[in-house]
C-alpha cells in the first residue's frame, strides 16, 4: 500500500533527526534518503549505533503486497536473543508466500547503501532453511536462488547501487512452492565521492573507467590489522572486520597500531567516509623476520565467485615510518603488478596520512575463485628493512551484462537498447497519421505470413500461447535458461480433464445458441458442469498442431493462476479435440460497463479497483513466473468481470495474432481487433516486449476514464485515436474535458492526476520509458487511496453498488492491512494460521 507523500516526508524527516542526534562521530554525513526498517517487528528497534529501525507496523506503508499474500509473521526463538553477539535485527523477520515489494521513494538519485539481513528463524508452519527465492530492484538482480540452509548463520548482503528515478522497489519473489524472508532491510544514500568512476585495471595496465554503470556488492571488507570496526564507529554504518582469517601466512606479519588522533586526512583524496581513522589507525606490517631471506609477500586469499569481475580498494596510511621516503613495496592482485616500489610518503607528502587505491580485477584473471593481494618490499628498495603493509581492503563485485550480481538472470528479460535507427523510426512514427499506421500493420500482417516472421512457426504454442520471452529469439535469450521441460516437471496442478460427452452435455451438443463468443481460437460456449457454470473455448479441430502440443501447452497455462487472471479449470483432447474450460465470468467484459451498451454506469472507485485488478493480474503474467509472458492482447473486452466486479484478465493464452497456418482473415481480424492499443515501437521493431502489454493498459486506462472507443473513425480526425488524444489534451491541461461527463463531478482532483499520470507514461514512446506493470498498480492504488479521502464522506451517496464492488474477502483484508497488524489470511489455502505462541513469547520477552 502507498502511503501518502507527507507521511514518507515525515518517516524521512524523522531518520534525519534521529540520525543528526546520534551521529557523535567525527565526520557526519546526513543521508538524504534513509530508510531502516526491522521487518517482522511489532516495535521500533534501537541499535547501539543510535539508529531506530522502524517496527514492521510503520513501515508497511512501503510494502506492497499481492492481496492473497500472508503477509507478516513474527518469530521469536528464545535462544537466540540471549546470545549478545548476534543483532536484534536478526530476531524477527518477514515472510512472503508470493511477490511481494517493498518501494522506497527517493529523493537524492544516485548511490545508495542496500543492506539486508537474513536468519532462517524457526516458525512452526515455514521452513526457512528450505526457502529460496530472489531479491531484486528496479532493473537490478541483488539474488538469485537464494536461499540459508544453515540454521546457525545469520547472513548479511551489502549492495551500492546508483538510482536513477526516484523510488527504489526491492520485490522478493519466492520459487514455486517457497517462501520469501528478510528480517531488516537498510535502504540508505552513500556519498558521491565514494566510488569515482575510475580505477586501475590490470590485464592490460591502464585505466578502468565507466565504474557508474555498474552496481556493487560488497564481498569483503577488512580492518587489516585491528579489531573489528562496527557500524558505530563508521561514518557510513559498514562494517569492517578482521583480517586474520584471511593471511594465507599469519605468522610472517605483525600489527602496527597508533591513536586515531594522529591521522591526518589529505587535503584532496581519501576522508572520513573512504574510511574511518580506525582504519588507517591499524595495520600488519612484515614481522622482523630474523631469517635468511626477509622478501616475501603479506598475503590475503578471498574466496569469491569467479564469474564476476571485482573492485578492489586497498587503505594504505604509513604508520610504521619514521621519515619520508623509507618504505617502499609492491602490490599484486592474482599475481599481477598493481603497484610496484608504491612509495607513500611521497604519494601523500607525509606520514600518517591516508591513501587509497582502486583496482579493477578482471573475471578472466580470477580462475581459482580466489582474489589474492599480496604486498611485499620492493627489491630495489633503498631503505634500510624492507617492509610493506596494508591497512584495510575491500572487495566489491561488479554487476555483470545482465545486470545481476548473482548468476546471469536478469530481473527483466528485455532490456533494449536504442539506437539511431530506432529514433529515426521514432520521428517517422511520431508524425504517423492514422492511415500510415494502417498501411504499416497491413505489413505487419504480411510480415507475419512470411517464414521469417516473428511467431514461432507450426507449434500449437505459437497461437495458443502468447509469447513469452524465452522464446522470442529477438528478446536476450542468454538471461533466461529456463528451459520448457523444467516447467513442465516443476510440479503443477493441470486442471481437469473432461470427456467430450461431459462438455457436450455442458453445451448441449454445442449449441450454436450457447455461444457466447468467437475467438481467433474458435467459439467460445457457456456451459454449465456440476452446477457451475463454465466457458468452453472449443479449438478449430481441423488445425494440423498435435495433440501432444496442446496438451504441453495445457501444462504451461495451468501453472498461471492469480486471482486476477480467468483460471483455466480444465481441458479436453478426446478425438482430436482441443477444448478448454474455464471459470465463467458472469458480468462479461469491462468494454460493455463503459460503453455501448444499457449496463449501469461504473462509480470511479469502481473503476478504479477493476484497473487495479487488471493490473495486478497483468503484473503477475509479467513476473509471476520464471518466463515472464506477455499477453500482447490487452483491451477492454479482454478484461473481464465476475458477479463481485471483480476483473480478472483473460485471453492470456489465447493470443490472437496467429502464424501462418491460419487463413489470413483471421489474423487481419485479430490485429484489427487490437487496433488502437498496438504499441508504437512494437509496430516499428515488431520486437514483443512487456512494455507493450503497459503501452494497451495505458490505453485501456483513458478508456475507463473516458468511456469512449479506443478508435472511434466516426470522431473528427484528431480525437479518432483516444491514445493521442487524450496525451494532447492532458498536455493542454484539458483533461477534465473528455472526462466520461457520468463521472467527471465525483472525481477527486489529486485522484485524477495520479491516474491520468499513470496512463500517460503507460503512452510513453519508448518501452524503456513506461513503467513497469508493478509501478503502474502503485500508481493507481494511490490513486485509489486519494479518492479514498476525498470522498470517504460523499460516498454514501455515490453509489450504492458500489458497495458491492468489493467481495467480503476483500473487505475484510483492507482493514486487516489498515490494521498494520500481523496479517492472517485464514482463506490461504496453504493452510497456514497464526501461532499466538510467537507473539505471547515475543511480548514476553
Ligand atoms: C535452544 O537451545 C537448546 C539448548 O540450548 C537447543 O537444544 C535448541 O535447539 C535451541 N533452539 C534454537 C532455535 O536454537
Ligand atoms: C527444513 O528444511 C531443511 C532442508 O530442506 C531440512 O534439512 C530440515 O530438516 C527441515 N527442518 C524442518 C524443521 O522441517
Ligand atoms: C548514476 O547514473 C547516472 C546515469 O547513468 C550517472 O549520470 C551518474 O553519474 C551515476 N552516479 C554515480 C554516483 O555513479
Ligand atoms: C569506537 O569508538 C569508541 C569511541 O567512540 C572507541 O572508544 C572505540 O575504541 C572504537 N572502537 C573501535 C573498534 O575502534
Ligand atoms: C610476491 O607475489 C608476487 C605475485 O604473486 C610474486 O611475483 C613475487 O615473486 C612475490 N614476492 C616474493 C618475495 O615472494
Ligand atoms: C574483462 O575482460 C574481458 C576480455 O578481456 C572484457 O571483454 C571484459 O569487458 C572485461 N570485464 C571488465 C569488467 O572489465
Ligand atoms: C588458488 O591458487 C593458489 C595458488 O595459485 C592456491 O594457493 C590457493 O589455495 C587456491 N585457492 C583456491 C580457493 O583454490
Amino acid at each position: 500500500m502507498a502511503a501518502p507523500p507527507r507521511l514518507l516526508l515525515l518517516f524521512t524527516l524523522i531518520n534525519v533527526l534521529v540520525l543528526n542526534a546520534s551521529s557523535s562521530s567525527s565526520t557526519s554525513f546526513t543521508p538524504p534518503d534513509n530508510y531502516l526498517i526491522n521487518c517482522g517487528s511489532p516495535e521500533d528497534t534501537v541499535l547501539d549505533d543510535g539508529r531506530v529501525f522502524k517496527s514492521d507496523p510503520q513501515s508497511s506503508s512501503y510494502l506492497s503486497t499481492d492481496e492473497d499474500v500472508l503477509t507478516s509473521i513474527n518469530a521469536f526463538p528464545k535462544n537466540l536473543s540471549s546470545s549478545s553477539s548476534s543483532s536484534p535485527l536478526y530476531l524477527t523477520a518477514r515472510i512472503f508466500e508470493h511477490e511481494s515489494m517493498y518501494r522506497f521513494p527517493i529523493v537524492n538519485l544516485g548511490r545508495h547503501f542496500i543492506r539486508l539481513y537474513f536468519y532462517p528463524l524457526p516458525h512452526p508452519s515455514y521452513n526457512l532453511t528450505s526457502s529460496t527465492f530472489t531479491v531484486t530492484t528496479d532493473d537490478l538482480v541483488l539474488l538469485h536462488g537464494f536461499s540459508v540452509k544453515d540454521n546457525s548463520k545469520m547472513v548479511f548482503k551489502e549492495y551500492l547501487i546508483n538510482i536513477t528515478s526516484d523510488k527504489l522497489t526491492l520485490t522478493f519473489s519466492p520459487m514455486k512452492k517457497s517462501v520469501a524472508f528478510i528480517n531488516a532491510i537498510e535502504v540508505i544514500s552513500a556519498p558521491e565521492e565514494l566510488i569515482p568512476d575510475s580505477a586501475s585495471a590490470l590485464l592490460p595496465v591502464g585505466a578502468f573507467n565507466g565504474l557508474k554503470d555498474y552496481a556493487f556488492e560488497v564481498s569483503y571488507r577488512l580492518n587489516v590489522g585491528g579489531p573489528m570496526v562496527t557500524p558505530k564507529n563508521d561514518t557510513l554504518w559498514r562494517t569492517w572486520i578482521p583480517d586474520g582469517k584471511f593471511m594465507i601466512f599469519p605468522e610472517g606479519s605483525k600489527t602496527v597500531s597508533v591513536p586515531t588522533e594522529m591521522i591526518e586526512y589529505p587535503k584532496s583524496g581519501a576522508t572520513p567516509l573512504i574510511a574511518p581513522p580506525w582504519i588507517y589507525a591499524t595495520a600488519d606490517q612484515m614481522a622482523d623476520s630474523g631469517t635468511s631471506d626477509p622478501n616475501f609477500n603479506l598475503t590475503w586469499e578471498m574466496s569469491v565467485d569467479p564469474s564476476f569481475s571485482y573492485l578492489v580498494r586497498l587503505h594504505f596510511c604509513d604508520i610504521v615510518s619514521k621519515g619520508l621516503n623509507e618504505l617502499y613495496f609492491n602490490v599484486y592482485l592474482n599475481g599481477l603488478l598493481g603497484a610496484s616500489s608504491l612509495d607513500l610518503s611521497t604519494l601523500t607528502s607525509g606520514l600518517a596520512i591516508p591513501y587509497y587505491q582502486d583496482f579493477v580485477l578482471n573475471a578472466s584473471s580470477i580462475s581459482n575463485g580466489s582474489v589474492i593481494i599480496q604486498v611485499g618490499p620492493s627489491s630495489n628498495t633503498q631503505s634500510s628493512v624492507p617492509n610493506a603493509i596494508m591497512n584495510g581492503l575491500e572487495v566489491m563485485k561488479l554487476s555483470n551484462s545482465a545486470r545481476s550480481l548473482d548468476g546471469l538472470f536478469s530481473s527483466d528479460g528485455t532490456k533494449t537498447k536504442r539506437n539511431l535507427a530506432m529514433r529515426v523510426a521514432a520521428g517517422v512514427g511520431l508524425t504517423l497519421g492514422a492511415t500510415a499506421i494502417l498501411l504499416l500493420l497491413m505489413g505487419l500482417v504480411r510480415r507475419q505470413k512470411s517464414p521469417k516472421g516473428y511467431v514461432k512457426q507450426k507449434t500449437f504454442s505459437s497461437w495458443l500461447l502468447p509469447l513469452n520471452s524465452s522464446q522470442c529469439s529477438f528478446l536476450s535469450s542468454k538471461s533466461k535458461s529456463t528451459t520448457f521441460s523444467s516447467i513442465v516437471n516443476s510440479g503443477l496442478n493441470l486442471g481437469r480433464y473432461f470427456t467430450l460427452n461431459e462438455l457436450r452435455e455442458a453445451t448441449k451438443n454445442f449449441d450454436e445458441k450457447a455461444v457466447v463468443g468467437v475467438g481467433g481460437f474458435g467459439k467460445v460456449y457457456l456451459g454449465e458442469l456440476d452446477g457451475t457454470k463454465v466457458a468452453i473455448k472449443r479449438g478449430n479441430s481441423s488445425s494440423s498442431q498435435g495433440i501432444n502440443e496442446f496438451q504441453t501447452e495445457i501444462q504451461l497455462l495451468s501453472k498461471l493462476r492469480h486471482r486476477h487472471l480467468v483460471s483455466l479449470i480444465g481441458y479436453c483432447d478426446e478425438q482430436s479435440e482441443m477444448i478448454l474450460v474455464y471459470e465463467y465470468m458472469a458480468y462479461g467484459p469491462l468494454r460493455d460497463h463503459l460503453y455501448g451498451s444499457n449496463l449501469a454506469s461504473l462509480s470511479w472507485r469502481q473503476r478504479l479497483e477493476i484497473c487495479i485488478g487488471a493490473a495486478r493480474g497483468l503484473h503477475y503474467l509479467h513476473t509471476g513466473s520464471t518466463q515472464g509472458i506477455i499477453h500482447r492482447d490487452v483491451k477492454t473486452t479482454n478484461i473481464l468481470l465476475d458477479e463481485n466486479f471483480v476483473a480478472k484478465v483473460a485471453d492470456f493464452g489465447l493470443s490472437k495474432a496467429g502464424p501462418a497456418s491460419l487463413d489470413q482473415t483471421h489474423v487481419s481480424t485479430a490485429v484489427k481487433g487490437s487496433f488502437g492499443y498496438l504499441d508504437p515501437e512494437y509496430f516499428r521493431r515488431q520486437q514483443l516486449t512487456e512494455k507493450s502489454d503497459v503501452y494497451s493498459f495505458g490505453v485501456v486506462l483513458f478508456e475507463v476514464l473516458c468511456a469512449r472507443p479506443a478508435l472511434d473513425p466516426a470522431l473528427p480526425r484528431e480525437q479518432v485515436n483516444l491514445a493521442e488524444w487524450a496525451k494532447q489534451q492532458n498536455a493542454k491541461g484539458a483533461i477534465e474535458k473528455i472526462i466520461d461527463p457520468v463521472i467527471a463531478g465525483s472525481i477527486s482532483q489529486e485522484s485524477l492526476i495520479k491516474f491520468v499520470e499513470a496512463a500517460e507514461k503507460c503512452l510513453a514512446e519508448y518501452g524503456v520509458d513506461r513503467p513497469s506493470m508493478g509501478d503502474v498498480l502503485w500508481h493507481l492504488e494511490y490513486a485509489l487511496q486519494l479518492q479514498g479521502t476525498a470522498s470517504a464522506s460523499a460516498s454514501a451517496s455515490a453509489s450504492a453498488s458500489d458497495a458491492a464492488s468489493a467481495s467480503d474477502d476483500e473487505k475484510k483484508k483492507k482493514i486487516v492491512e489498515k490494521d498494520e497488524t500481523v496479517v492472517v489470511d485464514m482463506s490461504d489455502d496453504s493452510g497456514v494460521v497464526a501461532n499466538p505462541m510467537f507473539l505471547e513469547n515475543f511480548h514476553g520477552r
